[in-house]
């Protein structure tokens, strides 16, 4: 098997076939291939330890965990500081899935040697193997900044959370015109050595066109079914949150009934005295 071979096989991505770390090169093959893989959130060991198994090539520590696991409102508030154990966590508990670190808000934007210290700290104190920050042309200098200094980036284009307060609040973007905005934006990241893009909630048929348009992989999340890629947060297509779901969401599982049934049925047989049995006891 040579460098390039891509690690999981057109079985899709929950057959892996070698025990192969997944690197950039293996995505883009994956791409040439015509072979669509899945990319799920993860922020601790257990789940990066299941999604590794599973054979997930892509793990992201999302800026997510602000509302998925530190419990705020929206991605705004959670720090560089908040999110590098996570990643550690992650990255310390896989042996194959390749580790995306998210860049939180306000610790890129400033500028490339900004986002250069930030990305670094990721690669340096939490083993992360690249890095995703959100934007288009802006982020073109970061994007260049950090690939020519040896840290791999994937770009979040589409309806990015961080500007939500900018953008008007949860919106599709790229509908009509904006659709060739969209195209400019994936090539201007591609050719500053961007090795993927996500694409999130804009038409199906743009995601398409900026599919068609680059050759690094698209990743989407609500981009329709001609992305190279999808992710979706753990939390969300596994029923561990509830509640109204985007529209772009499948519910895989049920974790909070399984686990509401299952917390209930312990404090049931605490409260009968059925628990602990002998077996449980010394
Ligand atoms: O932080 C995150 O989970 C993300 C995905 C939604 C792509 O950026």
């Amino acid at each position: 098997m040579t460098e390039t071979t891509a690690p999981y096989g057109s079985r899709g991505a929950a057959a892996p076939t070698t025990t192969k770390r997944v690197r950039i090169p293996h995505l883009r093959t994956m791409k040439e291939r015509g072979e669509k893989w899945a990319m799920l959130t993860s922020y601790d060991m257990y789940t990066a330890q299941v999604f590794d198994a599973a054979g997930i090539p892509v793990l992201l520590v999302g800026d997510s965990a602000s509302n998925n696991v530190y419990g705020y409102e929206s991605s705004l508030p959670v720090t560089v500081d908040e999110l590098l154990p996570l990643v550690r966590a992650v990255s310390r508990s896989v042996s194959r899935s390749l580790v995306l670190a998210d860049l939180p808000f306000g610790s890129y934007q400033e500028s490339p040697e900004q986002a250069f210290r930030t990305a670094a700290r990721f690669m340096k104190e939490a083993g992360a193997h690249a890095v995703k920050l959100e934007g288009g042309m802006e982020m073109v200098p970061q994007v260049e900044k950090l690939t020519t200094n040896g840290i791999p980036v994937m770009a979040h284009i589409g309806f990015t959370p961080q500007s939500e307060h900018q953008l008007g609040g949860y919106r599709v973007q790229g509908r009509d015109e904006a659709a060739d905005e969209l195209v400019d934006q994936a090539r201007a990241l591609e050719a500053a050595g961007a090795f993927g893009v996500v694409m999130e909630m804009v038409p199906a048929d743009a995601a398409q066109r900026v599919t068609e348009a680059v050759s690094i992989p698209t990743v989407g999340i609500g981009a329709g079914s001609s992305c190279d890629a999808q992710v979706l947060v753990w939390q969300d297509m596994m029923g561990l949150r509830t509640g109204k779901m985007p529209r772009f969401v499948k519910q895989y599982a049920n974790l909070a009934e399984t686990m509401g049934d299952a917390a209930r049925a312990f404090a049931a047989d605490v409260a009968q005295g059925s628990f602990p049995a002998d077996e449980h006891s010394f």
